[in-house]
């Protein structure tokens, strides 16, 4: 009979919180050894209704997701925005998504303060509906703004692309090239709490 072996890396991955924090939080992690596997069309529209359904100031919804499958035209030139220590590890990302914020509430034109932080919390309520899929994001910020705002025809007055994001489904960590093998491999940490929230 056939065997595969299974990552093992999400074990490792695990946020060793201290508290009893949510699963999908916990096992949320920043991947790199994508396999070959790919994300179905329904799975794609779950990720995005989820971040649709993030909150945003006056329900602006500023968030905008402009998507491109591995194999087309579409990935090929968003993978060659990418900057050279983003291209290794994202060559076999089932999808690469370019993620970006309307500046401008659409009702009276005003500047919309919060459009960035909104575009994040759409962004994490994806990633958070990915790890309940058994799907891994990989969000960039390391890609050529310019020319990045050039090639999907958008004015930075009005729109700006904030991050990139790979996503698929993880294979060994074997199949990278280092230093991305160890920093796949590598445990991941955080600032302990009391140097990020103060009581009052
Ligand atoms: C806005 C933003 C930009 C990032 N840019 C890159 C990037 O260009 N390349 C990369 O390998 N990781 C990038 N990351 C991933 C972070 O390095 C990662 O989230 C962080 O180290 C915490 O690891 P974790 O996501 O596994 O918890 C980015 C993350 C964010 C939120």
């Amino acid at each position: 009979m056939e065997t595969t072996t299974l990552p093992h890396t999400d074990a490792l991955k695990e946020a060793p919180t201290t508290h009893p924090v949510h699963p999908l939080v916990r096992r949320r992690w920043s991947a790199r050894a994508f396999g070959e596997a790919s994300i179905g069309d329904d799975e794609l529209a779950t990720l995005l209704e989820a971040a649709a359904w993030a909150p945003s100031a006056m329900n602006e919804q500023p968030w905008r997701f402009r998507h491109a499958r591995r194999g087309t035209p579409a990935f090929d030139a968003l993978w060659d925005l990418l900057k050279p220590g983003n291209q290794p590890w994202t060559r076999n990302a089932a999808l690469l998504i370019a993620i970006s914020g309307v500046k401008h509430h659409a009702r009276n034109e005003a500047p919309n303060a919060s459009w960035q932080h909104d575009v994040g919390m759409a962004t994490a309520n994806l990633l958070l509906q990915a790890t309940g899929l058994g799907i891994h994001g990989h969000l960039m910020g390391g890609f050529d703004k310019e020319r990045t705002q050039e090639h999907l025809g958008l004015d930075p007055e009005r729109e700006e692309v904030v991050t990139i994001l790979a996503l698929g489904r993880i294979t060994d960590p074997e199949t990278l090239e280092e230093p991305f093998r160890g920093r796949e491999l590598a445990p991941r940490t955080r600032k302990p709490l009391d140097e990020i929230a103060f009581p009052l």
